[in-house]
């Protein structure tokens, strides 16, 4: 059988797919719905210093093949997240991440402390997230995202990931600006912004109007902020994310320059589809002769 595990910066996954942030709950909720037994880390829910209550519904809709959500990052806030899911992390199944969110740096480097002391494996800062009131995106600010990694480069030892947005046009400019902050490796990417209105009633589809755009209409977006970011700054390690749904979309990742993918949207149509992706990876693999992922990455060729 070929060999599906990987290396994301100091971490080594036994499988290149990760489940999302957000899209698998505080991850202890989800453990008996999701099988995590084919991934090689997953993702808790982005948790703030303090509560967040989340947006009013509508929060979630359909749109265009895609899937429009504007949540608003509901969260019990970090300490009540160390109480409630800390305790029950060693006995999950996979390597738990924590994903931290707060609106200055100082509040990522609180929630990245606590993350920590509650025990996950890894820590993911949430820069990219469009649901947050006051509308800032730090990543889409050179100098705002470093000045978020490098607070939370002094609050935890932990292997520490930057989460960025498909609508930074000039990605490796932030990519670079984190991770000379001190990332470790970045995910490409989060949601991309986006809106749906309903023709009958004329209201929009979600509370908040704008909302991220996930699903497989984002995969060429984020291949694009990938395939940029392994063409400018090869040696920085990438996650993949955005519209995975098959085998073939995590070889297209891989290819593009991914050492690791990440499943979102997917999970709430079809939550044991890790099983089946690594399944049709594995097909993949043997189908072509390949003997280990390592040989994909970043094996795009030219025209
Ligand atoms: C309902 C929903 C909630 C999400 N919540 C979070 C979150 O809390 N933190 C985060 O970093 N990303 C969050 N995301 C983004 C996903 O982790 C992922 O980056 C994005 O959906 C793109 O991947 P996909 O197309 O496979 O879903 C959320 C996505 C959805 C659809």
């Amino acid at each position: 059988m070929s060999d599906t595990s990987t290396v994301v910066g100091p971490v080594v996954l036994r499988s290149p797919l990760i489940a999302a942030a957000g899209t698998v709950g505080s991850v202890v909720d989800f453990s008996a719905t999701v099988d995590f037994s084919t991934y090689g880390a997953a993702v808790a829910k982005s948790v703030a210093p303090d509560p967040w209550p989340g947006r009013t519904p509508p929060r979630v809709s359909h749109a265009g093949g895609g899937m429009l959500n504007g949540i608003g990052i509901q969260n019990p806030g970090i300490d009540r997240w160390i109480e409630d899911v800390g305790p029950q992390l060693s006995a999950m199944a996979v390597p738990i991440w924590g994903s931290a969110v707060a609106l200055s740096a100082e509040g990522f480097a609180t929630v990245s402390d606590g993350l920590e002391r509650a025990g996950v494996a890894a820590v993911e800062v949430n820069l990219s997230c469009p649901n947050i009131e006051n509308g800032k995106l730090f990543a889409l600010d050179p100098g705002s995202a470093a000045s978020v990694v490098s607070a939370v480069r002094n609050a935890t030892k932990l292997p520490l990931g930057a989460k960025l947005s498909p609508n930074a046009a000039q990605i490796s400019e932030i990519v670079a600006a984190v991770m000379g902050a001190g990332a470790d490796w970045v995910v490409l990417t989060n949601t991309a912004w986006g809106a749906g209105f309903d023709v009958e009633t004329r209201r929009p589809k979600l509370s908040g109007v704008v909302g991220g755009y996930s699903g497989p209409p984002l995969k060429p977006l984020a291949l694009r902020c990938v395939w940029e970011t392994h063409r400018d700054l090869p040696d920085v390690p990438i996650v993949g994310c955005g519209g995975v749904t098959t085998g073939a979309d995590v070889v297209e990742y891989l290819l593009a320059g991914a050492s690791a993918v990440a499943i979102g949207t997917a999970h709430f149509s079809e939550p044991r589809a890790g099983r089946r992706i690594h399944r049709e990876l594995l097909r993949f693999l043997k189908k072509h002769g390949v003997e280990s992922i390592h040989e994909l990455i970043g094996g795009a060729k030219p025209w």
